[in-house]
Protein backbone atom coordinates (compact mmCIF):
# COMPACT_ATOMS: atom_id res chain seq x y z
CA UNK A 1 0.00 0.00 0.00
CA UNK A 2 1.19 3.38 -0.72
CA UNK A 3 2.05 6.11 2.61
CA UNK A 4 -1.24 7.72 1.20
CA UNK A 5 -3.68 5.10 1.05
CA UNK A 6 -2.20 3.92 5.16
CA UNK A 7 -2.84 7.97 5.81
CA UNK A 8 -6.33 7.24 4.54
CA UNK A 9 -7.18 4.50 6.18
CA UNK A 10 -5.42 5.61 9.64
CA UNK A 11 -8.45 8.49 9.21
CA UNK A 12 -10.84 5.44 9.61
CA UNK A 13 -12.96 4.79 12.85
CA UNK A 14 -10.77 1.86 14.61
CA UNK A 15 -11.48 -0.35 16.90
CA UNK A 16 -8.26 -1.90 17.97
CA UNK A 17 -5.39 0.84 17.92
CA UNK A 18 -2.68 0.10 15.23
CA UNK A 19 0.57 0.83 13.67
CA UNK A 20 0.44 1.07 9.87
CA UNK A 21 3.47 2.35 9.44
CA UNK A 22 6.43 3.38 11.80
CA UNK A 23 5.68 6.56 12.46
CA UNK A 24 1.61 6.18 11.62
CA UNK A 25 -1.23 5.00 14.14
CA UNK A 26 -4.41 4.61 13.62
CA UNK A 27 -6.52 5.89 17.02
CA UNK A 28 -8.31 2.98 18.29
CA UNK A 29 -11.16 3.20 21.29
CA UNK A 30 -9.49 2.04 24.03
CA UNK A 31 -7.25 3.82 27.23
CA UNK A 32 -3.57 3.16 26.11
CA UNK A 33 -3.45 1.18 29.48
CA UNK A 34 -6.33 -0.94 29.12
CA UNK A 35 -5.30 -4.50 29.46
CA UNK A 36 -6.22 -6.67 26.29
CA UNK A 37 -6.62 -9.90 28.06
CA UNK A 38 -7.55 -12.41 25.39
CA UNK A 39 -4.03 -11.13 23.68
CA UNK A 40 -2.44 -12.15 27.48
CA UNK A 41 -4.08 -15.22 27.93
CA UNK A 42 -3.39 -16.34 23.81
CA UNK A 43 0.11 -15.78 24.67
CA UNK A 44 0.18 -18.97 26.96
CA UNK A 45 -1.19 -20.58 24.27
CA UNK A 46 1.02 -23.23 22.06
CA UNK A 47 -0.16 -22.03 18.53
CA UNK A 48 2.87 -23.17 16.39
CA UNK A 49 1.06 -25.45 13.57
CA UNK A 50 -2.67 -25.36 14.99
CA UNK A 51 -6.07 -24.84 12.99
CA UNK A 52 -7.22 -21.42 14.63
CA UNK A 53 -11.11 -19.45 14.92
CA UNK A 54 -11.63 -16.26 15.65
CA UNK A 55 -15.25 -15.42 16.61
CA UNK A 56 -16.28 -11.59 16.00
CA UNK A 57 -12.97 -10.66 14.66
CA UNK A 58 -13.91 -6.55 14.19
CA UNK A 59 -10.23 -5.51 11.64
CA UNK A 60 -8.48 -8.27 12.85
CA UNK A 61 -6.06 -8.44 15.52
CA UNK A 62 -6.53 -11.62 17.02
CA UNK A 63 -5.58 -13.21 13.62
CA UNK A 64 -2.75 -11.19 13.23
CA UNK A 65 -1.44 -12.48 16.59
CA UNK A 66 -2.78 -15.83 15.83
CA UNK A 67 0.03 -15.65 12.75
CA UNK A 68 2.23 -14.21 14.44
CA UNK A 69 2.35 -17.64 16.75
CA UNK A 70 2.67 -19.84 13.86
CA UNK A 71 -0.49 -20.75 13.40
CA UNK A 72 -0.83 -23.11 10.23
CA UNK A 73 -5.16 -22.20 9.50
CA UNK A 74 -6.52 -18.72 10.76
CA UNK A 75 -10.24 -18.59 9.68
CA UNK A 76 -11.94 -14.97 11.00
CA UNK A 77 -15.42 -14.94 11.30
CA UNK A 78 -17.92 -12.34 11.55
CA UNK A 79 -21.52 -11.65 11.80
CA UNK A 80 -20.82 -8.98 8.34
CA UNK A 81 -17.39 -7.96 6.55
CA UNK A 82 -18.19 -4.36 8.49
CA UNK A 83 -14.15 -4.44 8.86
CA UNK A 84 -13.25 -5.70 5.49
CA UNK A 85 -11.32 -3.08 3.67
CA UNK A 86 -9.01 -2.58 7.42
CA UNK A 87 -8.79 -6.57 7.36
CA UNK A 88 -7.20 -6.25 4.43
CA UNK A 89 -4.68 -3.24 5.31
CA UNK A 90 -3.47 -5.55 8.32
CA UNK A 91 -3.39 -8.92 6.06
CA UNK A 92 -0.83 -6.51 4.14
CA UNK A 93 0.93 -4.12 7.06
CA UNK A 94 1.44 -7.18 8.84
CA UNK A 95 2.23 -10.00 6.53
CA UNK A 96 -0.16 -12.17 7.75
CA UNK A 97 -3.00 -14.46 5.98
CA UNK A 98 -6.29 -15.59 6.91
CA UNK A 99 -9.64 -16.60 5.47
CA UNK A 100 -13.11 -14.42 6.41
CA UNK A 101 -16.41 -15.85 6.89
CA UNK A 102 -19.47 -14.04 6.79
CA UNK A 103 -21.02 -15.84 9.49
CA UNK A 104 -24.56 -13.90 10.59
CA UNK A 105 -25.69 -13.71 14.20
CA UNK A 106 -23.61 -16.14 16.31
CA UNK A 107 -26.21 -19.22 16.67
CA UNK A 108 -25.97 -21.99 14.92
CA UNK A 109 -21.35 -21.71 14.21
CA UNK A 110 -20.67 -25.18 13.50
CA UNK A 111 -23.41 -25.27 10.72
CA UNK A 112 -22.26 -22.24 9.53
CA UNK A 113 -18.67 -23.04 9.34
CA UNK A 114 -18.84 -26.89 8.76
CA UNK A 115 -16.86 -27.34 5.62
CA UNK A 116 -13.86 -25.59 7.95
CA UNK A 117 -13.87 -28.60 10.25
CA UNK A 118 -12.79 -28.51 13.60
CA UNK A 119 -10.16 -26.52 15.29
CA UNK A 120 -7.00 -26.92 17.86
CA UNK A 121 -7.70 -23.11 19.05
CA UNK A 122 -11.27 -21.13 19.07
CA UNK A 123 -11.53 -17.55 20.62
CA UNK A 124 -15.00 -16.14 21.34
CA UNK A 125 -14.11 -12.70 22.88
CA UNK A 126 -16.23 -9.63 23.80
CA UNK A 127 -19.33 -11.60 21.79
CA UNK A 128 -21.25 -13.02 24.63
CA UNK A 129 -23.01 -10.05 25.89
CA UNK A 130 -23.84 -9.13 22.45
CA UNK A 131 -26.10 -12.54 21.91
CA UNK A 132 -30.25 -12.67 23.13
CA UNK A 133 -28.98 -16.82 24.32
CA UNK A 134 -25.24 -16.98 25.50
CA UNK A 135 -26.46 -20.90 26.12
CA UNK A 136 -27.11 -21.04 22.57
CA UNK A 137 -23.69 -19.29 20.91
CA UNK A 138 -21.84 -21.30 23.35
CA UNK A 139 -23.84 -24.85 22.30
CA UNK A 140 -23.14 -24.03 18.79
CA UNK A 141 -19.25 -23.23 19.40
CA UNK A 142 -18.75 -26.41 21.25
CA UNK A 143 -18.89 -29.05 18.06
CA UNK A 144 -16.45 -26.53 16.47
CA UNK A 145 -13.37 -28.08 18.78
CA UNK A 146 -11.34 -31.04 18.55
CA UNK A 147 -11.08 -33.28 21.29
CA UNK A 148 -8.39 -31.95 23.76
CA UNK A 149 -8.26 -28.10 22.16
CA UNK A 150 -8.31 -24.66 23.58
CA UNK A 151 -11.65 -22.87 24.02
CA UNK A 152 -10.97 -19.20 24.78
CA UNK A 153 -13.87 -16.90 25.95
CA UNK A 154 -14.30 -13.50 27.21
CA UNK A 155 -17.53 -11.57 28.77
CA UNK A 156 -18.76 -9.50 30.75
CA UNK A 157 -19.64 -11.01 34.38
CA UNK A 158 -20.77 -10.30 37.43
CA UNK A 159 -18.24 -10.95 40.66
CA UNK A 160 -21.03 -12.83 43.20
CA UNK A 161 -21.55 -15.98 44.29
CA UNK A 162 -24.70 -17.16 42.55
CA UNK A 163 -26.19 -18.99 39.97
CA UNK A 164 -27.88 -15.62 38.34
CA UNK A 165 -27.51 -13.79 35.37
CA UNK A 166 -28.43 -10.07 35.01
CA UNK A 167 -30.61 -8.92 32.09
CA UNK A 168 -29.66 -4.94 30.97
CA UNK A 169 -33.04 -4.02 31.95
CA UNK A 170 -33.36 -0.33 30.82
CA UNK A 171 -29.79 -0.26 29.86
CA UNK A 172 -29.02 -0.94 33.02
CA UNK A 173 -25.61 -2.29 32.48
CA UNK A 174 -24.35 -0.82 29.84
CA UNK A 175 -26.51 2.17 27.38
CA UNK A 176 -25.17 0.08 23.98
CA UNK A 177 -27.93 -1.08 22.64
CA UNK A 178 -26.47 -4.42 21.65
CA UNK A 179 -25.90 -5.48 25.20
CA UNK A 180 -28.05 -8.03 26.82
CA UNK A 181 -26.56 -10.21 29.77
CA UNK A 182 -23.33 -10.14 32.62
CA UNK A 183 -23.37 -14.05 34.12
CA UNK A 184 -22.11 -14.46 37.38
CA UNK A 185 -18.93 -16.08 37.26
CA UNK A 186 -20.13 -19.20 39.09
CA UNK A 187 -22.94 -19.67 35.95
CA UNK A 188 -20.81 -18.87 33.71
CA UNK A 189 -18.45 -21.67 34.82
CA UNK A 190 -21.40 -24.16 34.83
CA UNK A 191 -22.17 -23.41 30.86
CA UNK A 192 -18.82 -23.60 29.91
CA UNK A 193 -18.71 -27.39 31.85
CA UNK A 194 -22.38 -28.22 30.76
CA UNK A 195 -20.79 -28.16 27.24
CA UNK A 196 -17.57 -30.00 28.15
CA UNK A 197 -15.36 -27.20 28.42
CA UNK A 198 -13.14 -27.35 31.67
CA UNK A 199 -11.50 -23.40 32.27
CA UNK A 200 -8.00 -24.29 32.90
CA UNK A 201 -6.88 -19.89 33.44
CA UNK A 202 -8.55 -16.77 33.54
CA UNK A 203 -7.90 -13.08 34.04
CA UNK A 204 -10.28 -10.43 35.22
CA UNK A 205 -10.76 -6.78 35.10
CA UNK A 206 -13.11 -5.24 37.55
CA UNK A 207 -15.16 -2.11 35.91
CA UNK A 208 -14.26 0.91 38.07
CA UNK A 209 -17.04 1.43 40.63
CA UNK A 210 -17.62 4.78 39.18
CA UNK A 211 -17.79 3.34 35.57
CA UNK A 212 -21.52 3.27 34.29
CA UNK A 213 -21.59 -0.55 33.94
CA UNK A 214 -22.58 -2.24 37.14
CA UNK A 215 -25.54 -4.18 38.86
CA UNK A 216 -26.59 -2.17 41.85
CA UNK A 217 -24.18 -2.85 45.23
CA UNK A 218 -22.12 -5.33 43.03
CA UNK A 219 -19.17 -5.68 41.72
CA UNK A 220 -19.30 -6.52 37.59
CA UNK A 221 -15.80 -6.90 35.13
CA UNK A 222 -14.36 -8.66 32.27
CA UNK A 223 -13.46 -12.11 32.29
CA UNK A 224 -11.03 -13.92 30.24
CA UNK A 225 -11.15 -17.73 30.19
CA UNK A 226 -8.90 -20.44 28.91
CA UNK A 227 -10.66 -23.92 28.98
CA UNK A 228 -10.03 -27.26 27.61
CA UNK A 229 -12.19 -29.29 25.28
CA UNK A 230 -12.65 -32.60 27.16
CA UNK A 231 -14.62 -35.61 26.92
CA UNK A 232 -18.67 -35.53 27.28
CA UNK A 233 -19.74 -35.27 31.06
CA UNK A 234 -16.35 -34.98 32.61
CA UNK A 235 -16.16 -31.59 33.16
CA UNK A 236 -18.99 -31.43 35.71
CA UNK A 237 -19.24 -32.87 39.18
CA UNK A 238 -19.42 -36.28 39.24
CA UNK A 239 -22.87 -35.68 41.65
CA UNK A 240 -24.39 -33.81 39.16
CA UNK A 241 -26.56 -36.23 37.39
CA UNK A 242 -29.39 -33.29 36.40
CA UNK A 243 -26.70 -31.81 33.52
CA UNK A 244 -25.32 -35.94 32.57
CA UNK A 245 -29.37 -36.32 32.01
CA UNK A 246 -29.54 -33.26 30.45
CA UNK A 247 -26.22 -33.02 28.21
CA UNK A 248 -27.58 -36.66 26.64
CA UNK A 249 -31.53 -36.22 26.56
CA UNK A 250 -32.61 -32.71 26.27
CA UNK A 251 -33.55 -31.36 23.21
CA UNK A 252 -31.93 -28.28 23.43
CA UNK A 253 -28.80 -29.88 24.06
CA UNK A 254 -29.09 -32.70 21.51
CA UNK A 255 -30.77 -30.48 18.68
CA UNK A 256 -28.19 -27.09 19.62
CA UNK A 257 -25.02 -29.02 20.38
CA UNK A 258 -24.05 -32.04 17.84
CA UNK A 259 -21.02 -32.75 19.17
CA UNK A 260 -19.13 -35.21 17.09
CA UNK A 261 -17.55 -37.59 19.54
CA UNK A 262 -15.13 -39.92 16.81
CA UNK A 263 -12.75 -42.10 18.96
CA UNK A 264 -10.77 -42.07 16.04
CA UNK A 265 -10.21 -38.85 15.39
CA UNK A 266 -6.53 -37.34 16.58
CA UNK A 267 -6.68 -35.29 19.67
CA UNK A 268 -5.36 -31.99 19.49
CA UNK A 269 -1.63 -31.83 21.12
CA UNK A 270 -1.94 -27.61 21.94
CA UNK A 271 0.26 -27.20 24.70
CA UNK A 272 -0.56 -24.06 27.40
CA UNK A 273 1.60 -22.72 29.48
CA UNK A 274 -0.15 -22.57 33.02
CA UNK A 275 0.55 -19.50 35.34
CA UNK A 276 2.06 -20.68 38.66
CA UNK A 277 -0.67 -20.23 40.77
CA UNK A 278 -3.04 -22.55 38.43
CA UNK A 279 -0.36 -25.40 38.07
CA UNK A 280 -0.68 -27.97 40.90
CA UNK A 281 -4.61 -27.52 41.00
CA UNK A 282 -5.01 -28.00 37.03
CA UNK A 283 -2.35 -30.74 37.96
CA UNK A 284 -4.66 -32.18 40.31
CA UNK A 285 -8.06 -31.36 39.47
CA UNK A 286 -8.29 -31.21 35.75
CA UNK A 287 -9.62 -27.74 35.77
CA UNK A 288 -10.24 -24.26 37.92
CA UNK A 289 -12.82 -22.85 40.02
CA UNK A 290 -13.21 -19.13 38.74
CA UNK A 291 -14.88 -16.91 41.29
CA UNK A 292 -11.96 -18.60 43.58
CA UNK A 293 -9.39 -17.73 40.63
CA UNK A 294 -10.57 -14.53 40.36
CA UNK A 295 -11.26 -13.75 44.22
CA UNK A 296 -7.99 -15.54 45.62
CA UNK A 297 -5.67 -16.70 43.49
CA UNK A 298 -4.41 -13.60 42.26
CA UNK A 299 -5.83 -13.97 38.58
CA UNK A 300 -7.16 -10.37 38.53
CA UNK A 301 -5.63 -7.29 35.85
CA UNK A 302 -5.83 -3.75 36.84
CA UNK A 303 -3.65 -1.60 34.57
CA UNK A 304 -2.00 -3.25 31.88
CA UNK A 305 1.97 -2.65 32.53
CA UNK A 306 3.08 -3.61 29.05
CA UNK A 307 2.57 -2.10 25.75
CA UNK A 308 2.41 -5.75 24.48
CA UNK A 309 -0.98 -6.67 26.70
CA UNK A 310 -2.97 -3.56 25.43
CA UNK A 311 -5.18 -3.19 22.41
CA UNK A 312 -2.59 -1.30 20.63
CA UNK A 313 -0.46 -3.29 17.96
CA UNK A 314 2.63 -2.51 16.84
CA UNK A 315 4.39 -3.62 13.80
CA UNK A 316 7.50 -4.92 16.09
CA UNK A 317 5.97 -6.67 18.66
CA UNK A 318 6.29 -10.53 18.86
CA UNK A 319 2.84 -11.44 20.55
C1 LIG B 1 -16.85 -5.95 21.15
S1 LIG B 1 -16.39 -6.60 19.59
C2 LIG B 1 -15.20 -7.83 20.08
C3 LIG B 1 -14.07 -7.93 19.10
C4 LIG B 1 -13.03 -8.99 19.42
N1 LIG B 1 -13.59 -10.34 19.41
C5 LIG B 1 -12.33 -8.71 20.70
O1 LIG B 1 -12.62 -9.35 21.72
O2 LIG B 1 -11.45 -7.85 20.71
C6 LIG B 1 -17.85 -7.54 19.20
C7 LIG B 1 -17.75 -8.43 17.96
O3 LIG B 1 -18.93 -9.25 17.88
C8 LIG B 1 -19.67 -8.97 16.70
N2 LIG B 1 -21.07 -8.88 17.14
C9 LIG B 1 -21.62 -7.97 17.95
N3 LIG B 1 -22.91 -8.24 18.17
C10 LIG B 1 -23.19 -9.35 17.50
C11 LIG B 1 -24.37 -10.12 17.34
N4 LIG B 1 -25.51 -9.80 17.92
N5 LIG B 1 -24.29 -11.20 16.57
C12 LIG B 1 -23.14 -11.54 15.98
N6 LIG B 1 -22.00 -10.84 16.10
C13 LIG B 1 -22.02 -9.76 16.84
C14 LIG B 1 -19.13 -7.67 16.16
O4 LIG B 1 -19.23 -7.63 14.74
C15 LIG B 1 -17.69 -7.68 16.65
O5 LIG B 1 -16.87 -8.38 15.77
Amino acid sequence: MTREQLEQAAKEWWYYTVELAPDLVAQGTYPADFPYMPRMLMRQAHLQGTDCLDLGSMEGVIPVLMHRKGAKRIIAADAVPHCADKMATLQQVYGANWDFRQIGLMYDLSDKLAADGQFDFVNLSGVLYHVFSPLHTLASARPLMKKNGLFMLSTNVVNEQSDVMHFNTAGKLQTEPNTFWYPSIPLLEYFLRYFNFAPIDCLYSRHPSNSPLHVAGKECGFISIVCRAVDPGTAVPSNDSWAKRSMLGSWEYTGLSKQRHDPAQAPSTIGYDLPDALKDIVASKGSIDLHLAVNELGRRVERAKRVEDTYLLRLNDES
